[in-house]
């Protein structure tokens, strides 16, 4: 691929990526589209960024759209990522639920990657009701999302290496949540059932996913225009019932973003609530 892309053509790619993902693609990163695209471009016979948008202006080869945007997204991902969320799930969200005679939570994991998100998710709500003798709080139903059809497949696929294993998973949680499948590690179908995935747009319309209790929607607003921001908080606020419980990443906030929500100081960590 030459890496030569001119001002126009950076352009013309920064608009259709945030148009199509939301993406924001800052000043002076065209090293990025070399980087992210020459082995696309190889597969597809390509030679330029220019071929290339071309292409998807034609919508020609029809896969290729989504591939460009698999390329472009970062699927940085890990178990109990950040922890604070999960431990706020444990001793916070889930026990107030409870107290508020609620017996099952549907909750959604709106960029959930390879699956750590999610799984991580159905590991602490089944941890909770081992440790709370007296919980009948007994059923937590997750939906998964993402925008990229690779990394649902591997997400439902549901096995993995060591190396990722060891990304934030303790010993004691490996060998209680995963059994061995030759060199990888699969998750127990106790943890698995909870969980179901679909594809899922964050610019597009969430109302065929109806309602939550809770949203996790975690490192995947950085990238996003301030407008964008306001859009998808705003609508999974919609997209919550009243008095439903958001996550956002370490370095996310909703300051300057929604009013739709306000700000929970646990023991724990930081989380929001829907106002009702
Ligand atoms: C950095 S990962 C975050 C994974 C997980 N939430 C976490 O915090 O570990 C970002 C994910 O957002 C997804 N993504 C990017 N743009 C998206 C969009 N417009 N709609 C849905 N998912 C998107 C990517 O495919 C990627 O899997």
């Amino acid at each position: 691929m030459s890496s030569n892309i001119s001002p126009q053509e950076y352009d013309q790619f920064k608009l259709f990526l945030e148009q199509a993902c939301g993406i924001v693609l800052g000043e002076g990163k065209q090293y990025l589209i070399t980087s992210r695209l020459t082995r696309l471009l190889r597969d597809e016979g390509m030679a330029t960024i220019a071929e290339l948008l071309s292409a998807i202006q034609r919508n020609s080869p029809r896969h290729l759209r989504d591939s460009v945007i698999d390329a472009m997204t970062t699927n940085e991902t890990s178990w109990f990522r950040d922890r604070i969320p999960f431990e706020c799930l444990e001793k916070s969200v889930f026990p107030e639920m409870e107290q508020d005679g609620k017996r099952q939570c549907r909750i959604w994991s709106s960029a959930c990657s390879s699956g750590q998100e999610p799984y991580t998710i159905s590991i602490t709500a089944s941890e909770y009701t081992k440790a709370v003798i007296t919980s009948g709080f007994n059923h937590a139903q997750i939906v998964a999302t993402d925008i990229s059809a690779s990394m649902l497949l591997e997400a439902k696929r549901a096995e993995y290496d060591e190396s990722i294993l060891g990304r934030g998973l303790s010993a004691e949680r490996k060998q209680q949540f995963f059994k061995a499948n030759g060199e990888r590690w699969q998750v127990v179908d106790d943890i698995k059932r909870r969980v179901s995935f679909r594809e899922q747009n964050l610019l597009s319309s969430y109302d065929a996913l109806g309602k939550f209790d809770i949203i996790f929607c975690r490192n995947v607003l950085i990238y996003f225009s301030p407008e964008r921001k306001s859009d998808i908080l705003n609508r999974m606020a919609k997209s919550l019932n009243p008095g439903g419980y958001l996550f956002l990443g370490a370095s996310e906030t909703i300051t300057g973003y929604s009013d739709a929500f306000k700000m929970v100081r646990s023991p724990q960590g930081v989380f929001y609530r829907r106002k009702d």
